[in-house]
């Protein structure tokens, strides 16, 4: 077979398994020099290799972006939730988390909560890229991704060492990481319900069929309020789930 077919094939693989289209030239070439270097050209039956995961990912995260959704979670969501109808644990899904700034940036939020919750919190963080979810998993991150949190929160919920910020655990929540593919079936059916998900800068990366898919995917697993970002494409959204203005932007209920 051919370099070019290799190429072309193995970008089809990427595109229809993990949604992200890699369609420019210069992916070509990313793709191209990936071979050329040793990569690992994944059998049909193989997964797609770690290196090629990161290769292909845009992992650009840090703590309370779109802050007006973490605003939104705390002065509408929480309140929204009858909170003494249930004592099942409130279930919020971060997907995708890239290396856990998002997750970590609801439980920051919660944790200023004046009035103690009466439902455990369920925080889940999910990421194709297994790299990012052992960064997730270790909470060790640089001054960049912390540069938007207010001095204080940094002071009561950080240690720094060598010039690294380390989060402090949250034993009041339930947090994880998992790896995992947002079209992989058997994962949903792992993961069960939720009641917020928040899926942010990731179906840029996506067509419009695949944006598609992956709503429906929320839309099955979802029983209240549907977070995505400005850049994301927001026509399938409308279609699926009932819009709501918000002051800085729209977001969506099931
Ligand atoms: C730009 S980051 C967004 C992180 C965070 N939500 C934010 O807005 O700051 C996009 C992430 O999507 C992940 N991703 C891409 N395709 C995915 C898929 N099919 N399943 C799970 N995660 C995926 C990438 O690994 C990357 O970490």
């Amino acid at each position: 077979m051919s370099r070019e077919t290799l190429i072309s094939d193995l970008l089809a693989r990427i595109e229809q398994e993990t949604g992200i289209v890699l369609s420019r030239a210069t992916d070509r070439d990313r793709i191209g020099r990936y071979m050329d270097q040793g990569g690992k050209i994944p059998e049909a039956t193989e997964k797609l290799p770690t290196a090629l995961i990161t290769l292909i990912t845009t992992n650009e995260t840090y703590f309370e972006r779109e802050a007006h959704h973490f605003d939104f979670l705390i002065n509408t969501i929480l309140p929204e939730i009858d909170q003494f109808g249930s004592t099942k644990p409130i279930r919020i899904l971060s997907a995708p988390c890239s290396s856990g700034e998002e997750s970590y940036s609801i439980a920051l939020r919660l944790a200023t909560l004046s009035k103690q919750l009466f439902r455990p919190i369920e925080i889940i963080g999910i990421d194709l890229s297994e790299q990012m979810i052992e960064k997730a998993n270790r909470g060790e991150y640089s001054s960049r991704s912390v540069h938007a949190l207010e001095h204080t929160v940094v002071e009561r919920n950080f240690s720094v060492k060598n010039g690294y910020y380390q989060i402090r655990p949250f034993p009041e929540f339930t947090i994880r990481f998992l790896v995992g593919n947002v079209f992989d079936d058997a994962l949903w059916n792992r993961l069960g319900m939720f009641d917020v998900i928040f899926s942010r800068n990731m179906m840029i990366y996506f067509d419009a069929s695949k944006n598609s898919e992956l709503l429906k995917r929320f839309r099955a697993h979802l029983h209240g309020y549907l977070l995505i970002g400005h850049a994301d494409d927001h026509r399938n959204a409308k279609l699926l789930f009932s819009p709501r203005q918000i002051e800085r932007g729209i977001v969506y209920h099931t």
